[in-house]
């Protein structure tokens, strides 16, 4: 790993060499930290964080405020990754000028690198004013959970002719607008090689299977603590829901017990002091 900041035009040349980019999602200091030590390339501040983090049943109601306050903790704690802020529902579906003024408050206030916003040819002059304010844009395409409602439940997208044909024009057009990488969620792996190959900028897939040009998933997701719902794309890395539910019992054993604090967790006084307390 070599500590060099991941930035727009990484993930530009990463595609160019054929280097795979590494993605994850993260919403606090030390989580940001643990990743970017890791050397993962880029951190996305997902509108996830109302699911893991805030207990809703989908993203729609995580607002600026909630994205830019996650931001601000994720960015204090990366130092070489690219931070991209997620931007959330209704925050860019008023006019081109919300959605410039809201992507740059992701910059200003939030410290972001990036932002993303869902959705294809009908953001596609709010990508491009973005971009034109000197905001690099992430697309992305196929599941697009903001628009849950509008999909009936959370599926897979671009099964059919229609739908394979709408993602593809619409990976097009994002990248005519300017984007500088597209997440492709939940569609064909076979459908994701196709508009990867036709794309000069990077494919970030999740659920899109191995020809994106890098991956995406949610922490929590694949280091196993959040077990709510566990999608068929993510691989579990490490089961530490379990490892911290057995820390955290250890610790209520041992506080039953007596055995925590011992010695080397306690802070000693002179005798002397005490003394004169009695
Ligand atoms: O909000 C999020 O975490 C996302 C990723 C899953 C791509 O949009």
């Amino acid at each position: 790993m070599d500590n060099k900041k991941f930035t727009v035009s990484s993930f530009k040349e990463s595609k160019e060499q054929g280097k795979k980019i590494s993605m994850l999602t993260a919403y606090d200091y030390s989580m940001a930290k643990l990743l970017d030590e890791s050397g993962v390339d880029s951190i996305l501040v997902g509108d996830s964080l109302g699911m893991v983090m805030l207990g809703y049943e989908d993203t729609l109601p995580v607002t600026v405020e909630d994205v830019i306050h996650h931001t601000r903790a994720v960015t204090r704690g990366t130092k070489n990754a690219l931070v991209v802020a997620d931007m959330p529902f209704m925050s860019y579906h008023l006019s081109v000028e919300q959605s410039v003024y809201n992507a740059g408050r992701m910059i200003q206030e939030g410290f972001a690198q990036a932002v993303k916003l869902e959705g294809g040819e009908i953001v596609a002059a709010k990508v491009k004013a973005i971009v034109e304010a000197q905001i690099p844009v992430m697309g992305h395409l196929g599941l697009t959970p903001q628009s849950v409602n509008a999909f009936g439940g959370f599926k897979v997208q671009g099964k059919s002719q229609d739908q394979a044909t709408k993602i593809l024009e619409d990976a097009l057009i994002l990248q005519d607008a300017g984007a500088f990488a597209i997440v492709l969620e939940c569609v064909p792996e076979k459908l994701a090689k196709i508009i990867t190959e036709r794309l000069s900028i990077p494919t970030i897939g999740i659920g899109a299977g191995k020809y994106c040009d890098g991956q995406i998933l949610v922490v929590q997701d694949m280091l196993g603590m959040f077990k709510d719902f566990v999608p068929k794309f993510v691989k579990q890395y490490a089961q530490t829901g379990e490892i911290m539910k057995n820390a955290v019992k250890q610790y209520r054993e041992e506080i039953q017990e007596g055995a925590f604090p011992a010695a080397e967790h306690t802070f000693m006084i002179d005798d002397e002091v005490l003394k004169k307390l009695y």
